[in-house]
């Protein structure tokens, strides 16, 4: 996820760019550059880092006519997708800056162009020279390359050529009070001024300026000129868009409205997961396309085991990829704690394929497991959301995650998206041994479904939030599941642990038995994970042996499953699915439950007492 930021006006659009890009900063900070139209010229900066170096290297624009002259501009800050953060890769791009006289265009773009590949190849066929490894300077090129002397016309041209989504700003060189938007999944917000027009990816860089705006929708097209706007369709037709009053307060706008980042991530998981799937899937063959792990079947069938590293949250989506690996593929895979793997002088060898997922990809012991990982001649690869961090330059190859920036300490995005990067790996390993098409198109599917059985989670926020008000007063609780389920009931538990400070313990349910039992009582509920599906009847026994023992039990069942209801205090019901699935959807509840818990326990959420977005350190 990126900030895109435009101007179009009558004051100098530097400082209002910049201004903007700070707001924005929060998704997504490892580059950023403004192009403004000034002395029929379009000047770019662009640094490295933060918005800061960014200003730094721009200097003292307040007293520099080239910026108190611009009126017109677009500004960027990069959430890697595709490229490190480099300077290079940092918009804006423009087509033609390697051509004498410089780009006739300048672009900003928030989103992931699925077919850039082969739009780059055919560009490439045309003479045009490319400056960055992202997919962004591919649209540039071929807006570029249909311009004549209709932006908005070259524009739409190209972008129906596009697979993906995108929020674009774009300005042209001899179009000086010209500035065209658009819009396919990733939003656009354009902000009605006293005789400017700002525009940004969300409120929070407009509210400063105006509480007027309007939203595109997606495949429009907005002309913004000398303060007038037109939206027609890629098709050139003309729509009419309603202007919205926002209302939010300038803290909440970073939040897009939500009292805390946890909860913006939460309910971002919708799209957060079609763009860790999105170009990964396919139903015909029923398989799945993980370019970036650099093997074909035949390198795949040829390892032996799938080993997993990884810490905390990453470590429990681990366990879910585990069981689905040899539950899809009958090959052998394991999970270890990165810093145990570490140190024990793990057998591995180059007959292994050793995965190390992390969000951050700079947790300290995940990337000293894959360097010891490398050192035993294992191949190695990263399933990491931050591109270009640490752990994916040095495994090399891999996955990126594509879920966006993940703000709050507690991860929940990255899990599921996690999760539903590891059953597309676990698919492709599978389809590369027994596993059948037809086999393989269901699973594909099933997948491919994930979105929107997350949002039907969603849509009961507030009745697991009814529910969590009888949670309040408890200070310890059991978390427990099997199978598929067992890696949800750790996650789970671990959630509530680090945003409400409620001791959990989490215990593969046929443990129960073997010890903790005797801590149940009234004052220790159990959440019980009882999706439909293998040994969900034994743990409805471990239920009932709960509540023999009067603890209350919360359930997760499967919608419509009266028996499971039956046996519980409160129950939050999931879409009917494969337990695979039902990974996702029942962290998805948990994690709103967790959320609720703590609100409501008056808990700081999105920073926890003692804890770190990032533990770098051992
Ligand atoms: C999860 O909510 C925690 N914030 C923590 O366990 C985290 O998952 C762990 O530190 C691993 O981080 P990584 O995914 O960035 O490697």
């Amino acid at each position: 996820m990126c900030g895109i930021v435009a101007y179009s006006g009558t004051k100098s659009a530097t400082p209002i760019l910049l201004n903007g890009l700070r707001k924005l900063e929060y998704r997504g900070y490892d580059s950023a550059g403004i192009a403004i139209h000034s002395d029929n010229t379009i000047h770019i900066y662009k640094e490295e880092g933060k918005v800061a170096n960014l200003i730094d290297s721009i200097g003292d624009y307040e007293n520099d006519a080239v910026h108190q002259q611009c009126h017109v501009g677009i500004a960027h800050t990069r959430w890697a997708t595709h490229g490190p953060p480099t300077k290079e890769n940092a918009h804006p791009h423009g087509a033609g800056f390697v051509e004498p006289g410089g780009s006739r265009i300048a672009l900003v773009h928030n989103g992931i162009i699925e077919n850039y590949r082969a739009l780059k190849a055919r560009l490439e066929a045309e003479g045009k020279v490319f400056l960055s490894d992202t997919d962004s300077e591919v649209l540039s090129h071929l807006i570029e390359f249909y311009y004549t002397d209709d932006l908005a016309k070259a524009i739409s041209t190209a972008l129906k050529e596009v697979q993906g989504t995108f929020g674009i700003a774009c300005i042209a060189k001899d179009q000086p009070d010209m500035l065209v938007v658009a819009r396919r999944g990733s939003p656009i917000v354009i902000g009605l001024g006293e005789d400017q027009t700002i525009v940004a990816s969300d409120a929070s860089a407009i509210i400063s300026h105006t509480r007027q705006a309007v939203y595109l929708d997606d495949n429009d097209v907005a002309i913004i000129r000398g303060g007038k706007i037109d939206i027609k369709t890629l098709d050139a037709k003309p729509v009419q868009r309603d202007t919205a009053d926002i209302d939010w307060s300038e803290g909440a706008a970073e939040k897009g409205g939500y009292e805390h980042y946890m909860l913006k991530e939460i309910f971002e998981q919708p799209t957060a997961i079609r763009n860790s799937i999105r170009g990964r899937i396919d139903l015909d063959r029923g398989t799945s396309v993980l370019a970036g792990l650099g093997l074909d079947s035949r390198e795949i069938v040829d390892l032996q085991r799938l080993l997993i590293v990884g810490c905390g949250t990453s470590m429990n989506a681990g366990l879910v990829g585990e069981y689905a690996i040899e539950d899809f593929a009958g090959m052998l895979s394991e999970v270890e704690q990165a810093a145990e793997f570490r140190y024990r002088n793990p057998i591995v060898g180059s007959k292994d394929i050793v995965l190390a997922i992390s969000q951050s990809g700079e947790t300290a012991d995940t990337l000293a497991a894959v360097r010891e990982a490398q050192e035993k001649g294992a191949l190695v690869a990263g399933l990491v959301n931050v591109v270009g961090s640490t752990i994916a330059r040095e495994t090399g190859r891999g996955i990126y995650l594509h879920a966006g920036p993940e703000i709050s300490v507690a991860s929940t995005k990255a899990f599921t998206c996690q999760v539903s990067v590891l059953l597309l790996i676990a698919l492709k390993f599978a389809r590369s041994r027994r596993l059948s098409r037809e086999q393989g198109i269901k699973i594909a599917e099933e997948i491919n479904s994930l979105p929107e059985l997350v949002e039907r989670v969603l849509e009961q926020n507030d009745a697991i939030a009814k529910i969590a008000e009888d949670f309040v007063k408890f200070d310890n609780m059991f978390y427990i599941g099997r199978g598929y389920l067992f890696p949800v009931a750790l996650e789970g538990a671990l959630k509530i642990k680090e945003i409400s400070y409620i001791h959990a313990e989490a215990y593969h349910a046929a443990e129960l038995k073997h010890g903790p039992i005797a801590l149940l009582e009234e004052s220790m509920p159990v959440v019980a994970l009882l999706n439909a599906g293998p040994g969900m009847e034994k743990t409805l026994g471990n239920v009932e042996e709960c509540r023999a023992r009067k603890s209350p039990v919360l359930g997760v069942i499967s919608e419509g499953d009266e028996d499971a209801r039956a046996a519980c205090d409160w129950v939050i019901e999931v879409p009917q699915s494969s337990q695979f699935i039902a990974t996702v959807t029942s962290t998805v509840a948990l994690q709103l439950f967790s959320y609720h818990v703590a609100r409501l326990r008056g808990c700081p959420i999105d920073q926890p007492r003692n804890l770190a977005k990032s533990v770098t350190v051992e």
